[in-house]
């Protein structure tokens, strides 16, 4: 799979408000922080296209990009954001569940873990609610290239084994890094399976 086109379709607050042109979607969560607007635009080779910030939350609202006129990526706002008060923290969670629930387009959702550090609980207990839901998911470990090869190695078999004890059989998985670009060909290429 190779993008050619990627261009900014529109944000919305709900699944009901999203572009109405119906197409496949792919859809990034994770953590705030943890790099889904970079890996968007590292999959995209635009480093313009999603809003990126070295502070947590600043992805609001659900963002669509229209790929090859084809088919979606959908940048959505990080879940655990400390810094934000409660009512706002509840307002994105039911923004992001909303989206995740009635999204007949969604075919999967990447739910995106750093990987230099152990899973966190907040990242399990959002995938057990996909599991809950029989939402379809993947995982990408981010910042790949923050940690060398072999304690980046070690760190995802430590998460493989922490997953493990809550499911039977474990999710796809990748590897990426928004500054070298790894990830990309596996990512479009798993994607470019369901297009
Ligand atoms: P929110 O929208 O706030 O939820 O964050 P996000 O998950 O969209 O993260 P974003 O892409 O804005 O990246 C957060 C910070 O991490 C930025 O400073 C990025 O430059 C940095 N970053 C993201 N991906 C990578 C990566 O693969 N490697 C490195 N070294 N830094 C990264
Ligand atoms: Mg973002």
């Amino acid at each position: 799979m190779r993008i050619t086109e990627a261009k900014f379709a529109g944000s919305s607050v709900r699944a009901a408000l999203k572009p109405s042109r119906k197409l496949p979607e792919f859809a990034f969560i994770g953590r705030s922080n943890v790099g889904k607007s970079s890996l968007i635009n590292m999959l995209c080779g635009n480093s313009k296209l999603a809003k990126t910030s070295s502070t947590p939350g600043k992805t609001k609202l659900i963002n669509h990009f229209i790929i090859n006129d084809s088919w979606y990526l959908v940048d959505l706002p990080g879940y655990g954001f400390a810094k934000i008060s409660k009512k706002e923290r509840e307002e994105l969670r039911m923004m992001i569940n909303d989206y995740i629930q009635n999204s007949d387009e969604m075919v999967l959702l990447f739910v995106l873990v750093d990987s230099r550090h152990d899973i966190q609980k907040i990242d399990l207990e959002f995938i057990s609610g996909l599991g809950e839901n029989g939402i379809p998911f993947a995982i990408i470990f981010t910042k790949g290239d923050k940690l060398g090869p072999n304690a980046l190695k070690a760190q995802i078999e430590k998460d493989k084994a922490i997953l493990s004890e809550q499911w039977e059989e474990l999710p796809p998985m990748f590897v990426s890094s928004s500054e070298t670009g790894a990830g990309k060909e596996e990512i479009l290429e798993y994607i470019g399976q369901y297009i």
